[in-house]
């Protein structure tokens, strides 16, 4: 049975399911079958990035889940992508949003986001680097690249665009420039990051605001035997039991009931399914702090790369890093 899933309205009047599913870090073969069986247990918001390296086989899986002998049309799926570091420069954007639609098999997109702040360098490496190992940034302004992507939703190639990764600051810039409004901000966020300022920030602003890594990423590649493990958290453990809910959907109740989009990503069907299934039940207001009060402003998702044979943040000396920042 396919579960209904409640939806959030952007500023551009479209309805954005609460719940999609993330694609990054799904492998091509099997992010494949991971998309055409969450949409067929109800999903119908998928987030796509092009550096995840997949949007083909999404493509596929749209292609083969949709058409009227399945039921289910393009425009029932909200579908999410994002324009990479490398394509900043405004006479790369199109082209780079026109290879994630190839990709994708679609004519348009639902929402188009930066997918961080800071440019690489401009060409078809994905991480271009220099021979110390570090990445070859570039300074194109983020306010320009704005600019070319507001002519994105005017040419009718995304019905929305949006910010990925940006500071309150960064946001409050585009802000300040913007024809065309951002419709959403999409960041990390779990108990561990709650994003309080950042979400009341998107929220008094009108943007909708959608969390990354909701479970705390526990696949990961720089992932350390130290860090906290947010699905193994006490207090989520007993209102699990409490609910004859998983842990995850705990985690992912407490970002819809505060209004906040959530995009777990699994490739387990059996997973897939229970993360759609939170608006069965709710949390008390005492359980909602509970959860909020593990707030330590942790981040999960720090890259790291080896530079000079050093572990280092692979962005942080960027100027436009947003993470220097308090939120
Ligand atoms: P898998 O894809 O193997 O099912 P995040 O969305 O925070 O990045 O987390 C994704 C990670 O969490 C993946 O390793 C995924 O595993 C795992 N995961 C997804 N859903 C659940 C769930 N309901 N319970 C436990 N782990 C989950």
């Amino acid at each position: 049975m396919a579960t209904a899933v409640q939806c959030v309205t952007l500023n551009t009047g479209q309805k954005m399911p609460l719940v999609g599913l993330g694609t990054w870090k799904s492998a091509p073969g099997q992010v494949r079958d991971a998309v055409k069986y969450a949409l067929s247990v109800g999903y119908r918001h998928i987030d796509c990035a092009s550096v995840y390296g997949n949007e083909t086989e999404v493509g596929q899986a749209i292609k083969e889940s949709t058409g009227p002998e399945k039921g289910l049309k393009r425009e029932e799926i909200f579908v999410t992508s994002k324009l990479w570091n490398n394509k900043h420069h405004p006479d790369d954007v199109e082209g780079a949003l026109r290879k994630t639609l190839l990709d994708l098999q679609l004519d348009y997109l639902d929402l188009y986001l930066m997918h961080w702040p800071y440019a690489f360098k401009r060409g078809d490496s994905t991480f271009p680097q220099n021979p110390d190992g570090s990445v070859q940034y570039d300074l194109t302004d983020y306010k320009d690249t704005w600019k070319a992507m507001e002519k994105l939703v005017e040419k009718g190639l995304t019905k929305a665009i949006g910010l990925s990764n940006f500071n309150k600051r960064q946001m409050d810039d585009i802000l300040g420039v913007a024809a065309v409004k951002p419709a959403v901000l999409q960041a990390e966020c779990h108990p561990y990051l709650a994003q309080n300022e950042l979400i009341a920030h998107c929220h008094a602003n009108g943007l909708v605001f959608t969390g990354y890594s909701p479970l705390g990423s526990p696949d990961r590649s720089w992932r350390k035997p130290e860090d906290p493990v947010l699905l193994e958290e006490p207090g989520v453990l007993s209102m699990a039991k409490k609910y004859g809910k998983s842990e995850a959907q705990i985690l992912l109740r407490w970002q819809v009931q505060r209004n906040v989009v959530t995009i777990p990503k699994s490739v387990t069907p059996s997973r897939i399914q229970q993360n759609l299934q939170v608006f069965d039940f709710s949390l008390s207001d005492e359980e909602m702090k509970e959860i909020g009060a593990l707030n330590k402003n942790w981040r999960y998702i720090i890259p790291l790369i080896t530079v000079s044979g050093k572990s280092v943040a692979r962005d942080a000396g960027h100027p436009f890093y947003p993470f220097n920042d308090p939120y």
